[in-house]
């Protein structure tokens, strides 16, 4: 295979300028950025699933200001309304206004979505999926871009909304964040702190050069418009397509496997793999980056059998069955 130069570098510089930007802020949180450029990158979401305390909600604010983005963070709870999500008509001055809700933001953290039940969790997935909402008969377009980093605990505790698999196809990727390593968190301890706050978010600059605060919502847009056109200009052979092709078709035939990946999900692997070989500074797609993203993309597409599920058999080894199972083309 021929290996074009790249003629421009916006996703990996992207990622790179990012990780300096929140390097203050957060350590350990590789996984996570790579995920947040790929979603940014070719307009997918992103679902974050980790125990409290995790810098879940930290990677998302401090990467949202890095990228001069608007952010909103919204905490779901149990009597959350639709309304409250897309926006209401409000009576102001004696007529009716509409009253925009926090989905009109570029970066929405939906932390706990698993804690509101269905109807405002499909509030916001119609919003992801269609990237615009209807209030009281009027449909109106979210901004651009439109990212969504939700995020739920892995522990089902009572009064818990699971997200049904149709709900969780709509996500691109979902990251598991962990604990990190000891001497990643032995150097968390380091970063500057008044009392328990981080002090250095403020500090978080715009990665993209911008003079006004309204003006980088501009700069952030025109990034993401850079990003979508270096991912869709990577090359994609036939042997890669029909590689990452079979290994979505192999979840469907796993013995352990009660419903596999969808078609959507084949979708969303070709796209996190243009995204991941830009990441990796390329401009065609190896199967090796098909094999990086694909645990992320499919883990939380694969509905598993209760027998296995008590065998401890998880999604990622039902995705590693997948990917050992198909041939490497050459
Ligand atoms: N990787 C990390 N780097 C820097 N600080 C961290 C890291 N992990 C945890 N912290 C610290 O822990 C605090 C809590 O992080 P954060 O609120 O982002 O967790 P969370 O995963 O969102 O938790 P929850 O699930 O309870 O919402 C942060 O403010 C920070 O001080
Ligand atoms: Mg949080």
């Amino acid at each position: 295979m021929t290996d074009p130069t790249p003629e421009t570098l916006v996703v990996a510089d992207t990622r790179a300028r990012l990780g300096r930007a929140v390097t203050p802020v957060v350590v350990g949180a590789d996984h996570v950025l790579d995920a947040f450029v790929i979603a940014l990158a070719v307009g997918g979401h992103v679902l974050l699933e980790g125990v409290p305390g995790t810098a879940k909600t930290l990677v998302a604010d401090a990467a949202a200001r890095a990228l001069g983005a608007r952010f909103r963070r919204v905490q779901f709870t149990p009597d959350m309304l639709p309304s409250d999500l897309t926006g209401t008509m409000t009576m102001r001055d004696g007529e009716l206004a509409f009253r925009p809700g926090p989905v009109f933001t570029n970066v929405l953290l939906a932390d706990e979505i698993n804690r509101t039940p269905p109807k405002t969790q499909s509030a916001l997935l119609e919003a992801m999926g269609e990237g615009q909402v209807t209030v009281d008969g009027t449909t109106r377009r979210l901004a651009a871009p439109f990212l969504v980093v939700a995020t739920q605990n892995p522990i089902e505790y009572e009064g818990t909304y699971p997200l049904p698999e149709a709900q969780l196809d709509r996500f691109l990727v979902k990251v598991e964040v962990g604990y990190p390593p000891a001497e990643v968190e032995r150097s968390m301890l380091d970063l500057r702190r008044s009392g328990l706050a981080p002090t250095a978010l403020g500090e978080v600059r715009p990665i993209v050069a911008a003079e006004a605060a309204g003006e980088t919502v501009g700069a952030v847009a025109d990034l993401t418009t850079a990003l979508r056109a270096e991912v869709d200009a990577t090359t994609l052979t036939d042997e890669v397509a029909d590689y990452l092709l079979a290994i979505v078709r192999t979840t469907r035939n796993l013995p352990a496997v009660e419903v596999g990946a969808s078609p959507r999900a084949a979708v969303h692997l070709m796209a996190a793999s243009r995204a991941a070989a830009r990441l990796a500074g390329r401009a065609y797609v190896s199967p090796d980056d098909v094999v990086g993203v694909a645990p992320m993309v499919l883990r939380h597409r694969l509905v598993l059998r209760p027998e296995a599920e008590l065998e401890r058999f998880r999604p990622d080894d039902a995705v590693a069955a997948a990917i050992a199972a198909v041939p490497v083309p050459r």
